[in-house]
């Protein structure tokens, strides 16, 4: 079995870095996290990859991305994976990781572009939000969809209880994302997304990944 060589960027928490690592070590997955990259010294994530034995880089704030470009391309990473990134990455970058490079957002695409997702979903009045996991091109937030798992809003919610049911469906989705792109069942290709050879009209869910 061919396994795929993950790079993991992330700024923060490290939730969904932390089970993207996890599920890498079950058996029959065809990814590996051979590096995690963080522009935040004091990020938590850094002690959750290391328990886990990933490789953790910080890189330093004067040219960020080009440290983060040679990074990958030292440890020949084949996917690029944005788990809770929290800084723009320039055209230069995305196009040169186009198709190659992920990214998981706290609200339904294309609404709520940008930050305070769980707020601007509430304040809207809107019954269901969710998460998205999309390929990132140039515009922020803005590339081909992949997957989407949605959440109920309930009376009484707030930002704080919004955002860890959003977070419970995000750490199950990423997961199962990159298994089905690193055994080439998600492909994406001319701003298409393909499912097992057939280009999706609408995002996919969790079911259809399991
Ligand atoms: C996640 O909710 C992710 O969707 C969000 O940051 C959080 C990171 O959590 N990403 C963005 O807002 C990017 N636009 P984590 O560090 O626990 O994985």
């Amino acid at each position: 079995m061919r396994v795929m060589k993950i790079g993991v960027l992330f700024s923060g928490r490290g939730t969904n870095l932390k089970s993207i690592i996890e599920r890498s070590k079950q058996e029959g997955c065809c990814y590996e996290v051979v590096v995690a990259i963080t522009d935040n010294l004091s990020a938590p994530g850094i002690q959750l990859a290391t328990e886990l034995g990933v490789n953790c880089v910080v890189v330093p704030n004067k040219n960020w991305e080009w440290h983060i470009y040679d990074i990958l391309n030292k440890f020949n990473v084949e996917l690029t994976v944005l788990a809770g990134f929290m800084r723009i990455l320039p055209t230069l970058f995305c196009m040169r990781w186009e198709n190659r490079c992920i990214n998981i957002h706290p609200s339904l695409l294309p609404k709520y572009k940008g930050l305070h997702t769980h707020r601007r979903a509430l304040e809207a009045g809107d019954v269901i939000h969710g998460c998205s996991i999309h390929f990132v091109t140039p515009e922020l937030d803005d590339g081909p969809i992949v997957a989407q798992e949605q959440v109920l809003i309930q009376p009484g919610d707030t930002e704080q209880s919004l955002a860890a049911r959003v977070l419970e469906r995000e750490n199950l989705l990423y997961p199962e994302v990159i298994q089905c792109i690193a055994s080439r069942k998600i492909t994406s290709f001319d701003n298409k997304v393909s499912f097992n050879g057939v280009k999706i009209e609408s995002p996919l869910s969790l079911n259809d990944l399991l």
